[in-house]
C-alpha cells in the first residue's frame, strides 16, 4: 500500500505514529516489540521524531528489542555503520534497555560468521521492519542481481555490494516475507525512478529488489512519487 505525503516533514510524522502504534500493539498482544531499524539517511528524520515527545516517553520502548536490517562491515570509527546514526538520533533518547539492542557485529573479517551468528539471535517473529530503498531499487543490502535475492535457507547473509562499503551483512527475503509489518520510507526526487520500477505493472525483483516488498506499507513524499 502506497501513501504519498506532501513532504518529508509530513512523512516522518506519519511514520513515527505508525512505529508507536505498532509498538504499543505488539507489547499489548505479546509483551514485547521486535523492531528492525533501517540504515541509510532517510529514516533518521523519523528516528529524530520518535526521540521527541510524545513518542520518546511512551512505555513500549521498555519492552522493545532493536535489530538492524543490514550493516556495513567497516570500523565503527568510519562513521559508515547503520548502528551509529540510529544510536545518535533515537536510541540515546528512548528507554530501550541496553541488553535489548542487538547491533550486527560487523568488526573484523569474519563477516560470514557474523551473519550466521546474527541469524541465531534474530527472532522468528519480527513485529516491524523499517526499510529504505536505494536509487537502484535495493532494499537493506539486497542489491540488483545479488545471489542473496534467491537465498532459500539462510535468514542473514554476507554480501558484496556494488557500492562502498561493499562488504555487508543483510537480512534475506526469507525474513522480509515472514515479517508482521514492513514500512518503507522514501523521500526525494532521486528515488523517483526506483519507485517507478517498484510499482510498474511489469518488472523483475532481480533488477529491482524493492519489488519484493511492493505490497508492504510505503510512505513516500511527493518528490519521490513524481513518476508514479
Ligand atoms: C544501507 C541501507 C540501504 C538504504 C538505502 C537508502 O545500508 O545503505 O540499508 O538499504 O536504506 O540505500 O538510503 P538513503 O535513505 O540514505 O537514501
Amino acid at each position: 500500500m502506497l501513501k504519498v505525503f506532501k513532504d518529508h516533514q509530513e512523512l516522518r510524522e506519519a511514520a513515527a505514529a505508525v512505529v508507536a502504534a505498532q509498538g504499543e500493539g505488539a507489547v499489548r498482544r505479546t509483551g514485547v516489540f521486535r523492531l528492525v531499524l533501517s540504515g541509510g539517511r532517510t529514516p533518521e528524520e523519523t528516528y529524530r521524531r520518535l526521540a521527541a515527545p510524545p513518542y520518546r516517553d511512551m512505555s513500549f520502548w521498555r519492552k522493545t528489542q532493536v535489530y538492524w536490517g543490514d550493516e556495513r562491515c567497516v570500523p565503527v570509527e568510519s562513521g559508515l555503520r547503520n548502528y551509529t546514526p540510529a544510536k545518535e538520533t533515537l536510541l540515546d533518547f528512548v528507554d530501550v534497555p541496553g541488553d535489548s539492542i542487538f547491533p550486527i557485529c560487523a568488526d573484523g573479517s569474519a563477516a560470514a560468521e557474523s551473519a550466521a551468528m546474527y541469524a541465531r539471535i534474530l527472532p522468528a517473529r519480527l513485529d516491524l521492519v523499517l526499510l529504505g530503498v536505494g536509487e537502484d531499487g535495493h532494499i537493506a543490502s539486497l542489491f540488483p542481481r545479488s545471489s542473496a535475492l534467491e537465498e532459500r535457507e539462510r535468514r542473514v547473509v554476507c554480501v558484496r555490494a556494488p557500492v562502498n562499503p561493499n562488504v555487508r551483512i543483510t537480512l534475506t527475503p526469507i525474513v522480509l516475507r515472514e515479517a508482521c509489518f514492513i514500512l518503507i520510507l522514501v523521500s526525494g526526487v532521486r528515488k523517483a525512478e526506483a519507485l517507478k520500477r517498484v510499482f510498474a505493472a511489469e518488472g523483475d525483483y532481480h533488477e529491482t529488489p524493492g519489488r519484493l516488498v511492493r505490497d508492504a506499507r510505503w510512505f513516500v513524499d511527493e518528490e519521490a512519487a513524481k513518476l508514479l
